[in-house]
C-alpha cells in the first residue's frame, strides 16, 4: 500500500502550546483524507481529535483545513491532493477559535443562523393546512440549492470577511437566510431584508468567491447574496451604504462610461447629515490621495469620449431591458402553469 507523510496542526488546550506533529499513513485509492486520519488515531496517538460522524459528506462535522484551505475530510480522497510526494498539511478550520487538535468552537458560526432568524415564520391569519405548507415546484428550484447546506463551515473558515469582522453573518447565515426570503410561506420578507441590509450583512461581502469555492454541496452561497442584494434594492431597501454604493457606481459608469472613483465615496455615503461621521473618517486617505496627486488625476480623468459614452450607454439600456424580459417571461410562464395545474 502507498504511503504518505501528513503534517496535523496540533493544539494542546491544557497546557496551550501549538506545534506541528508528522505522522505517516498507509493508504489504499479511494480513501479519504478523514480515513487516513482515523488511522493515525487508531494506531499511532489516540490523543488527536477530530470531529466526524457520518463519513458520506453529509452530517458537515469533519470540515478542516486540507492543504490550507477548508473542505469535508470524508469527501476528499487522498489520492486527489498527493502532490510530488509533499506531505498533507491538516489544520482546523480558519475564523474560529481552536478548542484542541482539529476541533473549533463552532458557536460564532451557529450564532449568525440565529441572528439571521433562519426558520420559516408563517402566514399570520391562515388555518393551518390539513398536510404540508406546500411549496409550487418553480418556487422550489429558486432556493432548494440553499437547503441543502450541511451546517459544515467550510465557507465561513474561508471567508475573508468573517477574518476581519467576526460580527459579519457570513456566507452560510446568508444563503439559508436567501432561502427564506424566497419563500412565499413566509412572512418576513421585507423585514429580513432590511435586517440583511444592516451593517455585518449583504452589503460587507467582497465577492471573493472563496464561499462558492470552499462549499462541498454547491450552495453558491455568495451568488444567494448578490440577489438578496438586488431583491432589497427592488423592495426599496436604499438608505444603507451598500446600495447607495451600488447606484452610484452604476450611475456614474453609465453617465460618464467609467468609474467616478472622486464622487464615489461622497455618494456612497449620502447627501445628508448622517453622513459627516463617515465623510470625516475618509479625510486621511483623501489626504493621502491628494499628496499623492492621486485625487487630482482622478478628478481629471475625463471617461469615454462622447461615442464610448454613447455605447456604455446603449449596453446599459439592452442589459436592463433584458432583465426586464426576464422578469416579464418569468412571471408570464408561473401565471400560465399555475392555471395548467388548476386547470389540471
Ligand atoms: S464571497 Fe462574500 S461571503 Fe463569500 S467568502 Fe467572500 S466575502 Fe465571504
Ligand atoms: S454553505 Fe456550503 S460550505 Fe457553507 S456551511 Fe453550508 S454546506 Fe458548508
Ligand atoms: S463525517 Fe460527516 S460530513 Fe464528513
Amino acid at each position: 500500500m502507498p504511503k504518505q507523510d501528513f503534517v496535523i496542526e496540533r493544539y494542546d488546550p491544557v497546557t496551550e502550546r501549538s506545534y506541528e506533529q508528522q505522522f505517516t499513513a498507509e493508504y489504499e485509492p479511494g480513501q479519504t483524507v478523514l480515513d487516513c486520519l482515523n488511522s493515525i488515531k487508531w494506531t499511532q496517538d489516540g490523543t488527536l481529535s477530530f470531529r466526524w460522524s457520518c463519513r458520506h459528506a453529509i452530517c458537515g462535522s469533519c470540515a478542516m483545513k486540507v492543504n490550507g484551505r477548508s473542505m469535508l475530510a470524508c469527501k476528499t480522497q487522498v489520492t486527489d491532493i498527493v502532490d510530488r510526494g509533499d506531505p498533507i498539511r491538516v489544520a482546523p478550520m480558519g475564523n474560529q477559535k481552536v478548542v484542541k487538535d482539529l476541533v473549533v468552537d463552532i458557536s460564532n458560526f451557529l450564532d449568525a443562523f440565529e441572528r439571521a432568524e433562519t426558520w420559516l415564520q408563517e402566514l399570520p391569519d391562515q388555518d393551518p393546512p390539513s398536510r404540508e405548507y406546500r411549496t409550487d415546484k418553480e418556487e422550489f428550484d429558486r432556493w432548494s440549492h440553499t437547503a441543502t447546506c450541511i451546517h459544515c463551515g467550510a465557507c465561513y473558515s474561508d471567508c475573508t470577511v468573517v477574518a476581519a469582522d467576526p460580527k459579519f453573518l457570513g456566507p452560510a447565515a446568508l444563503a439559508k437566510a436567501y432561502r427564506f426570503v424566497f419563500d412565499s410561506r413566509d412572512s418576513k420578507k421585507h423585514e429580513r431584508l432590511e435586517f440583511l441590509s444592516e451593517k455585518h450583512g449583504i452589503w460587507d461581502c467582497t465577492r471573493c468567491f472563496m464561499c462558492i469555492e470552499a462549499c462541498p454541496k454547491d450552495v453558491l452561497p455568495m451568488d444567494a447574496i448578490m440577489e438578496l442584494r438586488t431583491e432589497a434594492m427592488r423592495e426599496g431597501i436604499t438608505n444603507n451604504h451598500g446600495s447607495r454604493h451600488s447606484n452610484a457606481f452604476r450611475g456614474g459608469v453609465r453617465k460618464r462610461g467609467r468609474l467616478d472613483e472622486a464622487t464615489l465615496p461622497i455618494l456612497s455615503a449620502g447627501v445628508r447629515l448622517g453622513a459627516i461621521p463617515e465623510l470625516i473618517g475618509y479625510t486621511p486617505g483623501a489626504l493621502r490621495l491628494l499628496k499623492s496627486r492621486k485625487l487630482i488625476m482622478a478628478a481629471k480623468r475625463h471617461g469615454a469620449n462622447r461615442e464610448g459614452r454613447r455605447q456604455v450607454r446603449r449596453i446599459f439600456d439592452e442589459v436592463e431591458a433584458e432583465k426586464a424580459r426576464s422578469a416579464v417571461d418569468a412571471e408570464a410562464f408561473a401565471a400560465e402553469r399555475s392555471s395548467a395545474l388548476m386547470a389540471h
